[in-house]
């Protein structure tokens, strides 16, 4: 029997993702989980390798790597190889190719893989674009976040900055469609809103509004399945 149910939260870049999955996972005592920065990762070591972005070259490095997610003080931290890489992915060269890498099937395979696994005891929140869909499509409750490019845009621009990361709001906004074309038309699970997902549209809710909603949504998950 599960200790707790999984939840999965979907969505495009900018959507609210990782901050709603962050504070619902400390408010409901799960473990948070963020896909994304394991596509990060990997994508980080390519770059570090210098290698062509031809599939080929990816798959041979995969088991090179070794991807870790431990949870201190300061949150999720994510290791790459023993090494605390949790800034150096979030960087724009990062965030360009991420959305290539994560094409690869043999890139997802070795993801997915992991990410089943950490998660297969429940009491879980795990963000990403396929976790409802492909990773758990078994998962008790799962949201498909929203919000217009204007306003992911926004925050993008405002998490860069906070960062110092110095980028013009027109290289983020080309960034974010980009990204959006490339997650959605991919041959190997696109970014899509499996069909028993619960949209939110979060463009005009505040952070404590969506995470509020979804709370709700999962209380009443987690008590029907204890009766
Ligand atoms: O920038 P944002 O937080 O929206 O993205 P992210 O969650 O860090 O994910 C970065 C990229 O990884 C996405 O644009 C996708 O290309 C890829 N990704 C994926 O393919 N599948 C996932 N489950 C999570 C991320």
């Amino acid at each position: 029997m599960k200790k707790g149910i999984i939840i999965a939260i979907d969505g495009p870049a900018g959507s609210g993702k990782s901050t709603t999955a962050k504070l619902l996972a400390q408010k409901l005592r799960y473990k948070y989980i963020d896909t994304g920065a394991m596509y990060r990762a990997v994508t980080l070591f390519w770059l570090r390798k210098n290698l062509p972005l031809e599939e080929k070259a990816v798959c041979q490095i995969l088991p090179e790597i070794s991807i870790d997610l431990q949870y201190n003080n300061n949150g999720l931290r994510i290791f790459l190889n023993g090494e605390d890489v949790s800034e150096a992915i979030r960087l724009p060269e990062v965030t360009n190719f991420v959305s290539p890498i994560s094409t690869f099937k043999c890139v997802r395979e070795f993801l997915v893989e992991q990410q089943r696994t950490i998660g297969a005891n429940g009491a879980v929140v795990m963000d990403g674009r396929d976790i409802g869909t492909v990773v758990f499509p078994k998962a008790e409750l799962k949201i498909y976040l929203v919000a217009s490019v204007e306003e992911r845009v926004r925050r993008r621009l405002l998490e860069l900055k906070q960062k110092g990361v110095a980028i013009s709001p027109e290289e983020v906004r080309m960034q974010i469609i980009e990204r959006d074309r490339i997650d959605s038309t991919r041959q190997h699970s696109p970014l899509q809103k499996a069909l028993d997902a619960i949209e939110i549209d979060t463009t005009n809710l505040t952070i404590e509004e969506q995470v509020e909603k979804i709370y709700h949504l999962a209380i009443e998950k987690i008590n029907n399945q204890k009766s």
